[in-house]
Order: structure tokens, then C-alpha cells, then sequence
């Protein structure tokens, strides 16, 4: 190995008095395909959801009162007959707002500031670094002390609104349960608009700002056996917070596609109930 160059630039590999080695990593090992299908998994789901957020079609199911995720709340005068249910806060909009537009900001900001979804993009968009032993190719780092990156710290505000999101999300499942007639009714997409708010719940619960809100901050947990109690089983759930990231991003594109295809007609909703 080649003794340390002091020549006081850069930070990380660049920092003085590491090892100066020319190749980027002597990992062989495929160090490259988790970044490679985490940056085409991100990818995708923001194609679709930008795609579905702007196309003001086939959001709603009048018969049965199923209301796709990315379209709730619906707010202002565009949105179709039935699917307010709280309301119309708003006029018309103009096409290039998404009729969604009161929480998209909120549930991108949720997402964009998630712990999980940092380490998966510094890595796989921002090589920063790409891998365990793969140098990154920036020479600094300055982490999340100044601007942009210094907004990650609103997380926690971010998650007070993902909370009342999800009541939003729950109760459009509950209206659902309706008959084409009227009355109580129950369907396929009852079942894939439940899931996913029961997923949607464990990964909003699961988040590390949960975590520190039911049990940071506590000098002793004999004295707060409640939020002790509350803090371990939020904290059991937090283990699985990656693969609840990945599992919601998943089960509301499945959503969105159901009420579409049913909504456009291009299949008809299995009853089981009226
Ligand atoms: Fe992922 Fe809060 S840490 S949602």
C-alpha cells in the first residue's frame, strides 16, 4: 500500500493521510446491481405517479365509492361528482395542478425526508458512495449541515402530516365499503384498498421519528410505562421500516391501477356483496 499523501484537500477518501489508491474499489463482487435496481424501483414509481397525478382520468368509482390514494383528498370543483369527501375547499384548477395537490407535496416531502429513502438515493442517485469500499467521486462532503441537504431535518413535521394523510387514506376505505344500490358493499377492491392502508399505517408508524416521539427524550422508562410500551412495539416494527418502504411504494401503485382499470371499465370489480 502506498503511504498517505498529506496534501490537506478533500474529505472522505480525499481526506489526508488516507491511503492513495487508484482504483475506485477493489471490491468484484456485483456491489453495483443494489443501487442499479433501487435507482430503477425510485424511478418508476415517480414515472407513475407523476403520470397518474396529472391524468384526471379514472380516479373514482362512482357504483362503489373507491377513491385511488393519489387523487385523496379531491378538494376543489374539478374533481368528479362523489369523490370530495370533504368537500370543495377550491374552484376550478387548471390542468397542470394535480387534483391531489393538497398532500402530493406533503407525501413526496414524507418520502424524499425518509431515513430509508436517504440511504437508498445518496447511494444509488448520488454515488455518495455508491457502496461499502467504492469511493464516491465527490471530493467533499458536507452531509446535512447547510442547504439543500439541511431540510432533511423537517422529517418529523413531515410525519405529523403523514399521520392525518393516512386518517384521510382510512377513511376513503371505510366509505368504500358501499353497494351499488346503496347500503354496505363489498368487493375485490375493498380488500386492495384496506391493504393498502394497513401497510400504509405500519410504514408511517414505523417511521424513526415515531420512534423518537412515543420514547425519546425519556430520562427513565420505569416512570412512562405507557409510552415504554408504546416505543417497543413501535420500535419492532421500525426493523422492517426498509421493506415497508419498498412494500407501500408497491401497494399504491397496485391501488391507483385497480380503481383505474375498474373506474375506466377495463374490468369489472369482483363483488362479494352487492
Ligand atoms: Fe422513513 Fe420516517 S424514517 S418515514
Amino acid at each position: 500500500m502506498s503511504a498517505p499523501a498529506d496534501n490537506g484537500v478533500g474529505t472522505g477518501v480525499q481526506a489526508p493521510k488516507r491511503a492513495r489508491i487508484a482504483e475506485r474499489t477493489l471490491r468484484t463482487d456485483r456491489w453495483w446491481l443494489q443501487p442499479l435496481l433501487t435507482v430503477l424501483g425510485l424511478s418508476a414509481f415517480i414515472v407513475y405517479a407523476t403520470v397518474r397525478s396529472f391524468v384526471r382520468t379514472a380516479y373514482w368509482v362512482p357504483d362503489y365509492h373507491y377513491l385511488t390514494p393519489f387523487y385523496s383528498p379531491c378538494l376543489s370543483t374539478s374533481c368528479v361528482e362523489g369523490s370530495s369527501h370533504f368537500g370543495h375547499w377550491f374552484g376550478d384548477l387548471p390542468g397542470f395542478i394535480p387534483l391531489g395537490f393538497v398532500v402530493l407535496p406533503f407525501l413526496l416531502g414524507f418520502r424524499l425526508t425518509c431515513y430509508y429513502y436517504r440511504k437508498a438515493y445518496y447511494r444509488s442517485v448520488w454515488f455518495s458512495p455508491p457502496a461499502c469500499a467504492v469511493a464516491e467521486p465527490h471530493a467533499k462532503y458536507t452531509g446535512e449541515t447547510r442547504l439543500p441537504l439541511i431540510i432533511q431535518n423537517v422529517h418529523r413535521y413531515f410525519f405529523y402530516v403523514a399521520l392525518i394523510v393516512s386518517l384521510i387514506n382510512t377513511y376513503d376505505a371505510i366509505t368504500a365499503f358501499h353497494g351499488k344500490t346503496g347500503g354496505f358493499g363489498f368487493g375485490l377492491g375493498n380488500i386492495v384498498l384496506l391493504g393498502n392502508v394497513v401497510l400504509l399505517w405500519a410504514y408511517t408508524l414505523s417511521c424513526h421519528s415515531c420512534r423518537h416521539v412515543t420514547g425519546g427524550r425519556l430520562k427513565h422508562f420505569s416512570k412512562h410505562p405507557v409510552r415504554y410500551w408504546i416505543w417497543t412495539k413501535v420500535s419492532k416494527l421500525n426493523t422492517r421500516h426498509m421493506a415497508l418502504a419498498w412494500t407501500t411504494l408497491g401497494t399504491l401503485v397496485l391501488t391507483d391501477f385497480y380503481v383505474m382499470l375498474v373506474a375506466s371499465g377495463a374490468i369489472s370489480d369482483l363483488r362479494f356483496v352487492n
